[in-house]
């Protein structure tokens, strides 16, 4: 008890070093995964992306070179292209014609709150759906299927569209591969959409799953989980229905429910569907991104006991495109990092980042934008394909992955509240970790910027390492830093990441990349609003 007082003491206390605020934690690093410690996928951060301007992101005519060019920096790095999940709400409103080429959409007026909103109607031909081979080569892809329309026949139109398309002499050689369909976008809001009665229940749902993704699993030769294309079950967008509900409903006994191979949920930690004003510092807080996470954990076990992955299909700061001051911005790029490995912790294979032509909390605007992001109105000159700050977050956890497919991550203890951390393990071995200090520096803060200071105190992992191997990790051990460094949380641009910018037209790095060697025995600084991977 007194040792423990002691301890709490000792690293919650602050004291000032030349003129500045740093207070000091102590962080035990096991050397080898300790139990527990989960699989890294080297497409743990992917993308979801809106339907209706599909063909923006990849090109029509000849690919789109920001896009490619921003997905490669990431391929680069794990080895592997993001994952991309094509469909969201525009994937219920989608509807397949013989007669349209590629795609034919309406959509509303922009307004201050949604300056770029999401088509009523869209009609797509075949060749939408080759435009995948535009996408970096090995990318992986989900299509989604109407079922809101709850009309087998367009929905049979619209898988078989999607398969022919992958198999296409084009397509193939790109390299691109079809992985799932999703049958229904959110389809626990259809009460709420006018989609279905507004008593429609979940019971209701599984039976009109059943018989919408039946025909397309049968109409596409879909049989099996193990089969090459798969189903891909839930994409509920709350806890409206879960995926323990339609389990026990037996949806998994019906032919279509075999071939589920991934549950997905979807999770946004608040809405700006009509507006509103939500503080950054609420999301750079470790326990909302807990908080927001931690509700999955009974879906995520019941689906690994079932054998299949559980991913976040669908995910971001705030629904309904983001909100100015909190998702386009640095802050939120802290946000994504501690987000995404928590939910990596959590059991969480992938999470997939929806994003749209002009959202606020885009990793990347692929094409040229006329309006404001945040409020409609008019850019001129009009804003060049660019990345927003998020983009360097996929940046830092993607190093953090690393590229041999074989990486652990483990949550470290960290006693601040606003500071997290993780190891990440290959082949049982202590290789890198990573801090974020989500503490706010607002463009608003006076003073001296707060820092933390991180001492590192090797410890025994699991395989009851003797102390002479941590002895030794710790005298041979040699560790280099690279940050993301933000002037302000609350800035919308001028991040970089290892010394480097990435806001290029071409979205390839510039600048000399810092690599800060690390004395193990003096531990690392790290400053309010940013985060730093260690590798050693
Ligand atoms: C950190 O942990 C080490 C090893 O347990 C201990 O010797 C040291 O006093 C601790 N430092 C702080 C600031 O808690
Ligand atoms: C269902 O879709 C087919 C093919 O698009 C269309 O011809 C038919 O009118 C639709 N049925 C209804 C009830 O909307
Ligand atoms: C839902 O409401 C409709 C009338 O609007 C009714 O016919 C139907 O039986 C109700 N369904 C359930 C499950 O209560
Ligand atoms: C989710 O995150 C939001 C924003 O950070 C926060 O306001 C909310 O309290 C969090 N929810 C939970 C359940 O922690
Ligand atoms: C921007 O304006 C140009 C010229 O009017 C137009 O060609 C282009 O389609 C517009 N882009 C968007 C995203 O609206
Ligand atoms: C955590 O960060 C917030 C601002 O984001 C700050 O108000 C608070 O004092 C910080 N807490 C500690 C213990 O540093
Ligand atoms: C980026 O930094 C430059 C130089 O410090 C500054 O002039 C500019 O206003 C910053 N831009 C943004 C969007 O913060």
């Amino acid at each position: 008890m007194a040792r423990i007082r002691l301890n709490l003491l000792i690293t919650a206390l602050a004291f000032y070093v030349s003129g500045r605020s740093v207070s000091a934690i102590n962080v035990s690093l096991p050397i080898s995964a300790p139990g527990g410690s989960q699989g890294l996928s080297p497409t743990l951060l992917s993308f979801s992306i809106e339907q209706d301007r599909w063909p923006d992101w990849t090109g029509i005519d000849e690919r789109n070179e920001f896009t490619h060019s921003a997905l490669l920096n990431y391929a680069a790095l794990t080895g592997q292209p993001p994952n991309i999940r094509v469909g969201a709400n525009s994937e219920d409103h989608t509807f397949w014609s013989p007669t349209v080429t590629i795609e034919e959409a309406s959509f509303p007026p922009p307004n201050t709150i949604t300056p770029y909103p999401e088509a009523t109607s869209i009609t797509v031909g075949d060749a939408y759906y080759s435009l995948s081979r535009f996408l970096p080569t090995g990318t992986r892809m989900v299509w989604g299927v109407n079922l809101g329309a709850d009309n087998v026949t367009n929905a049979v139109n619209m898988a078989k569209a999607i398969v022919g398309a992958f198999r296409t002499l084009a397509v193939q050689l790109s390299g691109v591969i079809l992985d799932r369909i999703e049958v229904g976008n959110e389809a626990d809001l259809y009460k709420n959409n006018g989609l279905r009665p507004s008593n429609w229940t979940v019971q209701e749902y599984v039976a009109d799953w059943e018989n919408v993704a039946g025909a397309v699993a049968e109409a596409v030769g879909i049989n099996s989980r193990n089969d090459p294309v798969t189903l891909q079950g839930a994409a509920f967008a709350g806890q409206g229905f879960t995926p323990r509900e339609i389990f026990d409903l037996g949806i998994l006994n019906s032919a279509p429910g075999k071939a589920i191979s991934v549950i997905s949920q979807h999770q946004y930690s608040a809405a700006f569907c009509n507006g509103g004003d939500f503080p950054l510092v609420s999301f750079m807080s470790k326990a909302a991104v807990r908080g927001n996470l931690t509700i999955f954990e009974a879906d995520i076990a019941a689906t690994n006991s079932k054998g299949l992955v559980y991913i976040l299909g669908e995910t971001n700061s705030i629904a309904c495109h983001g909100a100015p001051g909190v998702s386009n911005t640095a802050g939120a790029a802290l946000w994504a990092v501690d987000y995404t490995l928590q939910a990596a912790k959590l059991g969480i294979k992938e999470a997939y980042f929806h994003e749209g032509v002009g959202y606020k909390y885009n990793f990347i605007q692929p094409i040229t934008l006329n309006r404001s992001t945040v409020d409609g109105s008019t850019l001129d000159p009009p804003s060049p394909p660019h990345v927003q700050p998020s983009y360097y977050a996929g940046l830092l956890i993607n190093n953090f992955i690393g590229n041999t497919g074989a990486a652990q991550l483990v949550e470290l203890a960290v006693n601040d509240p606003n500071v997290s951390g993780y190891a990440a393990f290959e082949h049982g071995r202590l290789v890198r970790a990573a801090f974020i200090n989500l503490h706010a520096w607002l463009t608003s803060s006076t003073g001296d910027r707060p820092s933390v200071h991180i001492d590192f105190n090797f410890a025994r992992g699991a395989t009851a390492d003797s102390q002479k191997a941590v002895d030794s990790f710790w005298s041979s051990a040699t560790a280099v830093a690279r940050r993301i460094v933000i002037q302000h949380a609350d800035d919308v641009a001028n991040l970089t990441w290892a010394g480097q910018s990435y806001e290029t037209p071409d979205a390839q790095p510039s600048g000399v990349p810092v690599f800060e060697p690390v004395d193990l025995s003096q531990g690392i600084d790290l400053r309010a609003t940013e985060a730093v991977l260690v590798s050693f």
